[in-house]
């Protein structure tokens, strides 16, 4: 019985296999230092395959390089053996919702979804710490004292003597901030869809790295561009008040979502408040709709410029249907029809634009009989065409917006009770992102969770169209600051700040929208090490003859349910997929997404219960190794779905 691999896939070696596929010569076979045969790129054949279009050693060229990039390469591409452990009473609605909420490390988190999320992330939106020298939490082997730093990138000797006349330790924190993320942003990419997006929140400090960053991970060519979030004055500085921050948007595959007529839009500003107004004017004016409109000019007029609504002042007239602009009625760029139009009061043909009509004759028939035409008094202006408010709700997102960057802070005061958090972004500002990019059942993660702003956004948008966006967010199970108000409400850490917040959010959302039979729930996880004893043992290195010195064991505490959803990510299922419990000839039984995976990791398995199971022929069955009496009994139970089941793949742990 073949045995689960057990820890995260090898990367390279996954890349190994895309070069194959490109360039079948060029991977070969060599020793390794234990003189184990292993797959190997003959970089002597590839030179040739690419002939003269290579770069290499000193050779001039562009890129971003820092001292730690070859490390943090490799912290990507490295397996790890650990897993994700539920638990089931930090969830909400364990076995109904979608959702997953990570507690651990990102890179490990990202790692361990690498199979099971490849390719099916429509949205990813992270605020990664902002480089201030110190503040960001970073536990990877590579970080390193300023004085290794000093030393390593050739400001210093050995002895820790000056080899230049100022340290300029800062690039330290550049660079421990570039390896912090570039492998968490090489992860984060095999995860998206191929017309999915990331959106990056980020300062002054790190925006240049951060977009030559991107640039290296996801390609020059899938830059979206940058968005400029102006938040309101600090007036913290002597020289220039920074008053705004960045949001970078790289697509996975922008020529694809060219190719796919992708346009993304969000819903005007202050449209609200127009229609609102408007239909107050309407009233009060008893039905005149010439004296509504007068109203609603002298509306506009009053607001401050920063009022969204202002954005949509031409929109200042007002008839039945509704508030609408009078638009231009000829052919963009000229060269359309021209043909006689007919005044509604005078008779006479009126002006024809020199442009052309913008519709074709009959069109333009239909467009009269609606009153969507508007005439002027007589034929001699040329008429205007109604475009509607309704009818143009939606733009394409500028880059540069307002919101007031306080209004956040207080909202999640108010929801949480106290001041729990420091700088949260703001949920309607990630709910637009949202619903700019994502479809009613896409996957948004958030890696960087926080408290969990993005997780409570992916509710709001679905509360606004009724859809099912799932999410997955991951935070650090960082201890919130001795003293803080979180620590007096009771908070020893942020992923429990952020799981209470995404509870209180869901209940928020679900009152305001009365909202019932949604997925407000998420299923709670754990970056833990692996579940087995063995797992040290080395990935795809287990063939059939060394099973037996293989005993399977499990560590003490690990629960069956942890031992499945580490074998769910090993076979690249998701862990949010139902689960279903039985009981077969007095053994537990899982099975998942009812008949992906039959899982039994009870001891002294009888024949009868692995041919219960066989006959519900599921596609995939996992048995723990040692959960057969003799080898006999295993290669019985081999043989039995080999009869019963012969499409079911049988692993074991
Ligand atoms: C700037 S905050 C994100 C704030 C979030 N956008 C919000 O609105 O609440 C960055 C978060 O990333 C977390 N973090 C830092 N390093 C991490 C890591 N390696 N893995 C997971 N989370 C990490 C920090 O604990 C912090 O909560």
């Amino acid at each position: 019985m073949e045995k689960l691999r057990m820890t995260s896939p090898d990367l390279t070696e996954a890349n190994i296999d895309k070069l194959a596929e490109l360039f079948p010569t060029v991977v070969t076979e060599t020793l390794d230092a234990d003189g184990n045969p292993q797959r190997a790129v003959d970089f002597d054949l590839l030179r040739q395959e690419l002939s003269d279009h290579i770069v290499e050693g000193p050779q001039e060229r562009y890129r971003l390089d820092w001292p730690g990039k070859r490390a943090a390469a490799f912290a990507a591409n490295a397996p790890i053996a650990k897993t994700l452990r539920p638990v089931r009473e930090e969830s909400v609605d364990f076995d109904t919702t979608k959702n997953l909420f990570i507690e651990g490390d990102n890179l490990d988190a990202l790692k361990l979804l690498q199979e099971s999320y490849l390719g099916k992330v429509k949205m990813i939106y992270i605020d990664p710490p902002y480089n201030t020298g110190n503040d960001f939490v970073y536990h990877d082997d590579f970080a390193e004292s300023t004085q290794a730093y000093v030393e390593r990138s050739g400001q210093s000797d050995e002895s820790g003597a000056s080899l230049v006349a100022n340290l300029e330790t800062n690039g330290r924190f550049h660079s421990d901030w570039l390896s912090m993320l570039y492998p968490r942003l090489k992860l984060a990419r095999n995860l998206l869809r191929d017309d999915g997006a990331i959106f990056i929140s980020i300062n002054d400090a790190e925006l240049e790295n951060l977009k030559h960053l991107g640039s290296e991970v996801f390609g020059a060519q899938n830059f979206v561009g940058t968005m400029i979030w102006a938040a309101g004055r600090k007036n913290d500085s002597r020289f220039i008040s920074s008053s705004h921050e960045y949001i970078v948007c790289f697509a996975r595959d922008l020529n694809r979502l060219r190719e796919l007529g992708v346009n993304w839009k969000v819903r005007k500003k202050g449209l609200d408040d127009i229609y609102k107004a408007a239909a107050k004017f309407v009233k009060d004016a008893g039905g005149d709709y010439a004296a509504a409109s007068v109203a609603l000019k002298q509306w506009y007029k009053s607001l401050p410029d920063s009022d969204d609504a202002k954005r949509n002042k031409h929109y200042s007239r007002i008839d039945e249907r509704g508030v609408f602009y009078a638009d231009n009625i000829s052919w963009p760029g000229g060269g359309g029809p021209k043909y006689e139009v007919l005044h509604p009061l005078t008779g006479r043909p009126v002006r024809i634009p020199s442009r052309g009509w913008l519709f074709q004759e009959n069109a333009m028939r239909r467009q009269i009989q609606d009153g969507r035409v508007l005439f002027g008094e007589d034929e001699n202006s040329v008429p205007t065409f109604k475009r509607y408010l309704r009818d143009t709700e939606n733009e394409v997102a500028y880059s540069v917006f307002y919101q007031d960057g306080r209004a956040a802070t207080k909202r999640l005061r108010s929801l949480m009770g106290s001041s729990v958090f420091d700088f949260p972004k703001d949920e309607t500002v990630i709910q637009t992102l949202v619903e700019m990019v994502t479809e009613e059942d896409d996957l948004v993660l958030d890696f960087f969770a926080g408290s969990g702003t993005t997780a409570h956004s992916v509710y709001m948008a679905n509360a606004v169209d009724g859809g099912n966006r799932k999410y997955i967010m991951v935070q650090l199970d960082e201890p919130v600051p001795t003293g803080s108000p979180a620590e007096k409400s009771g908070f020893k850490s942020i992923s429990q700040i952020s799981r209470e917040r995404i509870r209180r959010a869901a209940e928020h959302v679900a009152g305001n929208a009365g909202m019932k039979d949604w997925d407000g729930g998420f299923r709670s996880f754990r970056v833990d090490s692996g579940n087995m004893t063995d797992t040290l043992r080395e990935p795809d290195r287990v063939d059939q003859l060394d099973l037996s010195l293989f005993t399977s064991s499990v560590k003490e505490g690990r629960s069956a349910e942890d031992l499945l959803f580490q074998v769910l990510l090993d076979w690249g299922l998701e862990p949010s997929l139902s689960i279903t419990k039985g009981v077969i000839g007095g053994r537990e039984v899982f099975f998942v997404d009812e008949d992906a995976v039959a899982a039994c990791f009870a001891d002294e398995l009888p024949p009868e219960v692995v041919r219960e199971i066989a006959r519900r022929q599921p596609l995939r069955a996992v048995f723990r190794d040692d959960g057969f009496d003799s080898d006999a009994a295993r290669i019985n139970a081999e043989q039995i779905f080999r009869e019963v089941s012969p499409s079911t793949e049988v692993k074991a742990i």
